[in-house]
């Protein structure tokens, strides 16, 4: 049986630890995270072998960049429990992340890792604003996807009444949260502009929801996002980070009080910022790929996974010892390129709201016409905002605005409320129809 991992509980109170005595923790659990590995998984056995590596090299921080990467296709081509470092019988529960191609990446958890994960939710749920005795209205589908689960465990954790909603069922949603009246909402944000609209169908004013924190994340958004939400429900929205190769949501949270990017929970993920391109290790500041590393995972551990969402580190702020992600702009594998330049689909979300007609909900497709690729940016008007007459001026303002800030010509079309698809989890914003070009992954 893998011992636990060193010092448990030695960062419950992480607010009040210095850097470097969070650095000697980290160090102590990297080397055990690094043994265990190791000692269990058939893949990194083989991996540090092959790089003349053992753990007994790891002897401070700096070390591991010299361990070699994980890939999604590392965990792809061990599906489904060749990554497991624990045995059958330890393994308290099994998730998986959706990918809409081939097959899910498989992961699990014992029973110390759920109590890890409720501690990193509970820490997180509490930086957003709640609190003991609030209730709160979890959205998050619950299933093999970490989001519903992940935010229970921890909601629970921190003493709060969860409402275990999972998505779907609108109208429901919304009736609920007016006769429950719960302080506290999870969900992703694109979903919660669908319980908007449902607000506003049924006649309820927002503002006077109980709402007053929101937990918002499992897919890019952006400060104009923000603003909306806020504004429409008088609450305040933060961003919380996760996957379920780490763990699953609670890797990296946004304060209430400083609304100032992500805060990485180090003592159990090591973060560092990489050249998507070359893999080289960026200095904290510079913009690149974000690569975890788990410093406490019995069933999971991952040693320098890529993640392909690009972010960058800054120095901790509400919490001094760990460091801050900024809010993700998007994965390097939804970047499109457009006649030359790259963009992402926050973009576009950026140039969208701020146009006072535009409700936030949108679709980008690509098509390629005579060889050349082109975009068509579909806007939905926000109720009250749409008449026909003036849609080709709103269609021009904003392909005007997104060829001055983004530097690309698209084609805006400005469509009625209610037509965007909704989805009741992560958004499907991007649709592909290059010829030779899967659809993008949701
Ligand atoms: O989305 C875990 C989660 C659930 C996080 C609920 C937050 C809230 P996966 O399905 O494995 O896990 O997807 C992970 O989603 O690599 C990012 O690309 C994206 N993602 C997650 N959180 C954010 C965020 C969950 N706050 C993938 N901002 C990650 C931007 C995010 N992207």
């Amino acid at each position: 049986m893998a011992p636990r991992y060193p010092l448990p509980g030695a960062t419950d109170r992480i607010e009040s630890l210095s850097r470097d005595a969070l650095a000697a923790i980290q160090l102590e659990r990297l080397k055990w995270s690094v043994r265990h590995a190791y000692e269990n998984v058939p893949l990194y056995h083989d991996r540090l072998d092959r790089a003349g590596l053992h753990p007994d090299h790891i002897a401070q921080l700096s070390d591991l960049r010299r361990l070699p990467f994980t890939t999604k296709a590392d965990l792809r081509d061990t599906y489904p429990f060749g990554m497991f470092a624990v045995p059958q019988e330890r393994i308290a529960r099994i998730h998986g992340s959706s990918g809409t191609t081939g097959k899910p990446v498989v992961v699990g958890y014992t029973a110390a890792d759920l109590d890890t994960w409720a501690g990193v939710v509970a820490r997180s749920m509490h930086a957003a604003g709640g609190r003991p005795g609030m209730k709160l209205h979890n959205a998050y589908g619950y299933g093999l996807f970490t989001g519903g689960l992940g935010i229970h465990g921890g909601a629970e954790r921190l003493g709060c009444a969860v409402i275990p909603m999972s998505g779907g069922m609108t109208v429901r949603q919304v009736q609920l949260i007016n006769d429950f009246r719960p302080e506290l909402i999870a969900v992703t944000p694109s979903y919660m502009l669908a319980l908007l609209d449902e607000f506003v169908r049924q006649g309820l004013d927002p503002r006077r929801s109980s709402l007053r924190y929101g937990i918002f994340g499992a897919e890019p958004w952006t400060d104009a996002l923000r603003r909306e939400i806020e504004q429409a429900f008088d609450m305040r929205a933060v961003d919380i980070y996760g996957l379920s190769e780490v763990i699953g949501p609670g890797v990296a949270q946004e304060f209430a009080e400083t609304q100032d990017g992500l805060h990485v929970w180090e003592d159990h993920f090591y973060p560092e910022i990489v050249d998507p391109v070359t893999g080289e290790v960026l200095p904290d500041g510079a913009p690149g790929e974000l690569v975890l590393t788990s410093l406490t995972r019995e069933t999971f551990p991952v040693l320098r996974y890529r993640t392909r969402d690009l972010t960058r580190l800054l120095p901790g702020t509400a919490v001094a010892a760990v460091r801050r992600m900024e809010k993700v702009t998007g994965r390097s594998d939804d970047m499109i390129i457009l006649r030359g330049v790259n963009l992402f689909p926050t973009q576009i979300e950026e140039a969208l709201l701020s146009c006072s007609w535009c409700s936030g909900h949108f679709r980008i497709e690509l098509v390629r016409e005579e060889r050349l690729d082109r975009m068509i940016v579909h806007a939905e008007a926000r109720p009250g905002h749409w008449s026909i007459p003036d849609t080709r001026d709103q269609a021009d303002a904003v392909a005007h605005h997104i060829r001055n800030t983004i530097g690309v010509s698209v084609t805006v079309m400005v469509v009625p409320p209610g037509t965007i698809e909704r989805s009741s989890g992560k958004a499907k914003r991007v649709v592909d129809r290059r010829p030779g070009r899967e659809p993008f992954p949701a």
